[in-house]
């Protein structure tokens, strides 16, 4: 398990990286997601501001929007974020965003741990729950919510199947992982996948999955901004 080099002024072992580049067209607005208003300030400062705080993590990684790094940098400096490493472009994609911040996680990282910014009410409690696999054996870990809606099979507007739901949960981030597991995931062909587990399950490595936490809702609509913002 990760071995902290915490207040000796070295970065350590635990890194969490924060996909924040998505443009979030379905919010409406003319900015990028990680910078819609939450509150008084931008969507990234939460997560940012919880990441920088937990004793768990020694470094921070920001894939940041296009053209949006000179202000996710500045951000990271009022919140007095010293954790913050690098603010690096992100992609076209969000496999691509983590891809770009995972080429600076140093060699000393023994964890890496990959947040979605539109997952802005992250709770320390779950970061705690998710490094306990990593030392029984897990190569990662991932926080799920049961599914409360039957699931069906869609094709061309109709019905093909019900899907039997007592094996299926809804998989949220944040995601943590060994970080040579996460390397080695990460080299092969990574396009197309909307989280990094899925990666690592295909490179057969073990995940094992802990309690979610529904205040994790990530932030799609302009509803979902309202939400969180009242449990804020
Ligand atoms: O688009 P969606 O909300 O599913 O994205 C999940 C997370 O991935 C968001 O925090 C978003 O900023 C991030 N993302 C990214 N780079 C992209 C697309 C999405 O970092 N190209």
């Amino acid at each position: 398990m990760a071995d902290r080099l915490g207040g000796s002024g070295e970065i350590g072992a635990t890194w969490a990286l924060i996909a924040a580049a998505g443009s979030g067209e379905r919010l409406g607005i003319d900015r990028p997601k990680a910078f819609a208003a939450l509150g008084e300030r931008p969507l990234l400062a939460e997560s940012l501001e919880r990441l920088e705080s937990c004793e768990l993590v020694d470094a921070i990684v920001v894939a940041c929007p296009p053209g949006w790094e000179e202000p996710s940098i500045l951000l990271a400096e009022e919140l007095a974020a010293s954790k913050v490493v690098a603010c690096v472009t992100g992609g076209a994609t969000r496999a691509e965003s983590v891809a770009a911040a995972l080429a600076e996680v140093g060699d000393e990282a023994l964890v890496v741990l990959v947040h979605d910014a539109a997952r802005p009410l992250l709770d320390e409690a779950v970061v705690q729950r998710l490094l306990g696999p990593l030392g029984e054996g897990y190569e990662g870990a991932v926080p799920v919510l049961p599914v409360a809606d039957t699931l069906k099979r869609v094709r061309d507007g109709a019905v093909v199947e019900t899907v039997a739901r007592d094996e299926l949960v809804a998989a949220q981030t944040p995601q943590v992982f060994l970080a040579d597991t996460l390397r080695r995931a990460f080299a092969g062909e990574f396009d197309g996948a909307t989280d990094c587990a899925s990666l690592v399950e295909r490179a057969g490595g073990r995940v094992a999955v802990v309690e979610g936490d529904p205040k994790l809702l990530k932030v799609t609509t302009p509803a979902d901004l309202a939400l969180v913002e009242s449990w804020l």
